[in-house]
């Protein structure tokens, strides 16, 4: 049997492949070349892996699918460019930002066509349900903005509840794996059983991978800016324990600081070690293992099939994730 690192390597180089012919020779320059700068970068194309991995979980192929993965990924990459510009982050995939290397207008420009070009590549689907795909894909969309509003709002928030951080997660981040695995399945065949299982499971993953996104944040080795949630001011998992958590003097230093106008080297390695000694470090780290749980509770539900066994490793995966 092929092994799982050979299929992710051999279905990154697929979706790789698809995604260099998007905008390929197209003119003009000022709006396809920072579309291609994007599509070039070193994406991990989990969201495409995982609505593979469950099209064949219920018996599909990937031919059949390979157009909504694309379409799939392309709107990932809207995502990224227009999150950079709401989180004014200069580093993404190790290299420079769209806003940053061009400008504000382009990376909106780049953003607003990548979701045209997603759309474009999801309608090429061969599908009789093509019209229930495409409410799935546009309704997930809207959730991710909710989302992403949310997480605007809570920047200017002094505190925020766990059960509202879980909320905003699931819509910016764990909706748009939920309808990978969604469309998935459903073109591939499923029922409507397995596709309400996959969604779960993948709304589950979706936030153990939002959770550990947060812990990559004051990681070094993330391709991303260092600590910008904290010089954002994000309420980020981290945060919301440590508030709760924290001695009442590390509280109130967490505070005073999420207070400055500005938050400097030092602030980060003071907040830092707050997170340390207030145990939000590992509370994190127990919430992403629970999440990944909750998700292989859900697919243990299904008859396990070799790709369904590939969704196991997937999990793997993401749990000892490094970027
Ligand atoms: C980054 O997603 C945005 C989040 C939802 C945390 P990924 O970590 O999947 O980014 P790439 O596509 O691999 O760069
Ligand atoms: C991810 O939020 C959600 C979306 C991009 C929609 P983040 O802002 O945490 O993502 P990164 O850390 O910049 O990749
Ligand atoms: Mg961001
Ligand atoms: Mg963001
Ligand atoms: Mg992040």
């Amino acid at each position: 049997m092929e092994s799982f690192e050979s299929k992710l390597s051999h279905f990154r180089t697929v979706i790789n492949e698809r995604l260099n012919e998007v905008a390929v020779n197209a003119q003009p320059a000022s709006f396809y070349e920072p579309v291609r700068y994007v599509l070039e970068g070193d994406g991990k194309r989990i969201r495409p892996i995982l609505l593979i991995l469950a099209c064949q979980s219920v018996g599909g192929d990937i031919n059949q699918c390979l157009n909504a993965a694309v379409a799939i990924e392309l709107l990932h990459n809207f995502t990224l460019v227009h999150d950079d510009i709401m989180d004014h982050d200069d580093l993404r995939r190790g290299r420079i930002t769209v806003h940053k290397k061009w400008d504000q207008a382009t990376a909106i420009l780049a953003g607003d066509g990548l979701v045209a070009l997603a759309y474009q590549n999801l309608l090429k689907t061969e599908s009789d349900r093509i019209l229930e795909i495409s409410k799935i894909f546009t309704e997930g969309i809207i959730d991710l903005c909710e989302g992403q509003a949310l997480d605007k709002d809570f920047e200017s928030r002094p505190e925020i509840e766990l059960n509202e951080y879980m909320r905003m997660i699931e819509k910016k981040t764990a909706r748009l794996l939920m309808i990978a695995s969604e469309i998935g399945v459903i073109i591939g065949r499923g029922s409507q059983k397995e596709q309400s299982i996959l969604g779960q499971f993948s709304l589950e993953l979706g936030c153990a991978f939002q959770i550990r996104d947060d812990v990559l944040d004051i990681e070094h080795s993330s391709g991303k800016s260092y600590a910008s949630d904290i010089r954002q001011k994000k309420k980020t998992i981290l945060f919301v324990h440590a508030l709760n958590h924290a001695r009442q003097n590390d509280r109130d230093r967490l505070q005073k600081i999420y207070q400055k106008p500005e938050i400097n080297s030092n602030d980060i390695e003071t907040i830092r070690s707050i997170f340390e000694t207030a145990g939000s470090l590992s509370f994190t780290l127990n919430q992403v293992e629970t999440r990944i749980n909750n998700a292989r509770a859900a697919l243990n539900k299904l008859r396990l099939t070799d790709a369904q066994h590939d969704l196991h490793e997937l999990l793997n995966l993401i749990l000892t994730r490094k970027n």
